[in-house]
């Protein structure tokens, strides 16, 4: 799919900021899009506050000048912005695809109102093709896949390989910026997100995981020509 999809999502998403609002920036390569849009806005004059959601997200709000608090310094925040590797049309998504779901989920669950950013190609009937990472402690992380692996199995997922994702040096496994590990669940179709996000919570050692349920509000697809807004 083309950036530039990704480009007109983002874009779009400037719509919702209004002068004075905090805003949640979202991780991945479509929020990145949208933090180098909301600078340029800044430096036209607008007003806001960005509350990050990643090392790497602040990092990139800092180089393009956008103002950040830290998520300790508010008690809330006006919208959240971030991107997604699947939607589905009851705007349930996957996310983590970047290993950030945990502080994405956090800022998320504060926030007033959720709009995913995503190109077209995220839109699906259902979840699943896209594998779920889910955020593990390390300790004991090879257990915790098991269950993992019994949970998928219990609620209906086909194939479920669990696979600890890396990234780290060399061939060492990927370390999030909470310290833990993601377990990538490759489910191919998950019947019952609900049922399995709930499953999920269960297992010990299970830190966050990926599907983010009731949370969005509205949805912009980006296409090569515009955006489409959908709104719950
Ligand atoms: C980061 O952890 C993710 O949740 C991303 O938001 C998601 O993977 C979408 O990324 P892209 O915008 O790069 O597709």
């Amino acid at each position: 799919m083309s950036d530039l999809a990704k480009v007109n999502a983002a874009a779009k998403a400037l719509d919702f900021v209004k002068d004075g609002m905090i805003v949640g920036l979202g991780t991945g390569s479509t929020s990145a899009h949208f933090v180098r849009l909301l600078g340029e806005r800044v430096r036209q004059g607008l007003r806001v506050k960005g509350v990050p959601t990643s090392e790497a997200t602040q990092a990139l709000a800092e180089q393009h000048g956008v103002p950040l608090l830290n998520i300790s310094q508010v008690t809330g925040i006006d919208i959240d912005v971030d991107g997604a590797d699947e939607v589905d049309p009851q705007f349930r998504l996957i996310k983590g695809g970047g290993g950030a779901l945990l502080r994405e989920k956090i800022v998320a669950a504060a926030s007033g109102a959720m709009i995913v950013i995503a190109d077209e190609s995220k839109a699906v009937e259902t979840l699943g093709k896209f594998p779920l990472p889910i955020e593990v402690t390390r300790f004991g992380s090879s257990l915790t896949a098991q269950r993992i692996h019994d949970a998928l199995r219990a609620t209906g997922c086909e194939g479920h390989e669990v696979v600890l994702r890396v990234g780290g040096k060399g061939n060492d496994p990927m370390i999030t910026d909470g310290g833990n590990y993601i377990l990538d669940a490759q489910a191919k179709r998950i019947p019952d997100a609900n049922e399995l996000a709930d499953a999920l919570k269960r297992i010990a050692g299970v830190v966050e995981h990926g599907l983010f349920i009731g949370l969005a509000a509205t949805v912009i697809l980006g296409k090569d020509k515009g955006a489409e807004v959908r709104a719950r």
